[in-house]
């Protein structure tokens, strides 16, 4: 796969796709022309963003984005509905999963899901496209060997979804483009951006001038965003309702065993929750079931059968965000899931979830550290400091910046276009010959 520069006379459509962890967009170059946001999802409220979800209701049936969860519903859940995938493609234990007879690795998973973006894309511009420019968090690992891993499943996504030729580039790096879009005079700007799977820095002078290599100071990052968010009301709270906590006792055996990592983590985590449905761990806790301890075992064992069987898992985590985000803007957040067997109600704090949050946000800023360390500046070097991603949202996120940097300096970017418009910018130099990383 290649990243050759354009002929003049060939030129085409340059696709730039920001794929992310929870949304999706995708914007275009052509002629020089720049379309910074597609319509890709006219389902969505936002038709310029689609929701990173498929959904196969049947194996050989496959719905995308808000439309899959439309399907989904309508299907009584029944199914696979896949979210959050990005965040396998580290893991060399996760090749993927079966459905039924179909077998579908990860790369075809994101391949399909690519596929359908180009799909879209190519007919909002009335052009086929074999270019692209991929964003990729700065690091989808602190392991650079599954970091490689990770980027060699990506070129293989690519190439299933018909791409020749791709560029990947940071996806802070690219949001970094976009500021600099608008730069009137030299200034040397943190970019920080909080999405669902990665949190990234980029430091970078940018300036009026043409684009210079050198201007990229530091690239860092690291795998813990808004999901890891989410998880921690189940870590902490709510996994206790469906047996995180439930003894059970085989036949033949006069052990007491608890319910085991593989169930747990996957009852914890988005990206993992559809894995409940597995055969293997759905028949392990139907044996659980039979062999809970006490009746208050057995009523945990039996929610989470209801939470598998009943297909209410990614309801559940849609509640559990909802929350989340409730608790960026109030103190307290009443969280009720209302479903028969599985009626669930906490209310939570924002005291309550700094305190679950806190290793989260230590290697949030582990990593803001590194990238500090990489420019060889320290915070009174920075003169602009720009939030952006879903979760920068967070106060907890905002909080830390401002202390450190001060609030004067802090520009928080809410929308969610600025990877996609600086992969556009990205794409736009590709077209002229140039490369930036
Ligand atoms: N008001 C809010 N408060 C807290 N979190 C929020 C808020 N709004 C959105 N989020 C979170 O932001 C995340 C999605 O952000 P975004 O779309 O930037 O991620 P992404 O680009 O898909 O992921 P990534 O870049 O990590 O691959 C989700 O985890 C969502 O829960
Ligand atoms: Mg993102």
């Amino acid at each position: 796969m290649s990243k050759s520069p354009l002929s003049t006379k060939s030129k085409q459509p340059i696709l730039a796709i920001d794929f992310g962890t929870s949304n999706s967009l995708v914007g275009c170059v052509y002629n020089g022309e720049k379309t910074l946001a597609l319509p890709i999802d006219d389902l969505n409220a936002d038709p310029t963003m689609m929701r990173t979800l498929l959904y196969f209701p049947e194996p050989d049936i496959c719905f995308y984005g808000q439309r899959a969860i439309e399907e989904f519903l309508e299907n009584d859940m029944e199914g696979r509905l896949f979210r959050s995938f990005k965040t396998h493609l580290p893991n060399q234990a996760y090749l993927g999963t079966m459905f039924k007879n179909r077998v579908l690795s990860l790369e075809n998973i994101i391949g399909l899901f690519l596929l359908e973006l180009k799909k879209r894309a190519e007919l909002a511009i009335g052009q086929k496209v074999t270019h692209v420019v991929m964003g990729r968090p700065a690091r989808y690992s602190m392991d650079e060997v599954a970091d490689g891993f990770a980027l060699h499943r990506m070129q293989r996504a690519c190439q299933f979804a018909g791409f020749t030729d791709v560029q990947f580039i940071p996806e802070p790096l690219a949001a970094a483009f976009d500021y600099r879009r608008n730069a009137t005079e030299e200034k040397t700007i943190l970019i920080g951006d909080f999405g669902g799977g990665t949190s990234d820095f980029t430091i970078m002078r940018i300036n009026p001038k043409e684009f210079s290599k050198k201007d990229v100071l530091s690239i860092e990052g690291c795998p813990l965003a808004g999901d890891a968010l989410d998880s921690i009301f189940m870590s902490n709270k709510l996994n206790e309702y469906f047996g995180a906590k439930t003894r059970y006792m085989l036949p033949m055996s006069s052990n007491v065993m608890t319910m085991p990592p593989n169930v747990t983590t996957r009852l914890n985590h988005p990206a993992h929750i559809v894995h409940l449905k597995d055969k293997e761990t759905y028949e392990f806790v139907k044996e659980v079931k039979k062999c809970a301890l006490t009746p208050k075992d057995a009523a945990g064992v039996d929610r989470l059968f209801a939470l598998i069987e009943d297909n209410q898992i990614f309801p559940f985590f849609e509640t559990i965000e909802a929350s989340k985000k409730e608790l960026s803007k109030s103190k307290t957040s009443n969280f009720k899931f209302d479903y028969p067997d599985i009626e669930v109600y906490e209310t939570f704090s924002t005291d309550q979830f700094v305190a679950w949050a806190n290793d989260i946000k230590n290697n949030i800023i582990s990593a803001l550290d590194r990238s500090l360390q990489q420019s060889g500046l320290t915070e009174k070097d920075i003169d602009l400091v720009c939030l952006t991603g879903g979760t920068s949202k967070v106060p907890l996120i905002r909080q830390e910046f401002e202390n450190r940097f001060g609030i004067e300096k802090l520009q928080t970017q809410t929308e969610f276009h600025s990877v996609t418009a600086g992969l556009v910018e990205v794409a736009a130099l590709w077209e002229k010959g140039q490369t930036v990383s």
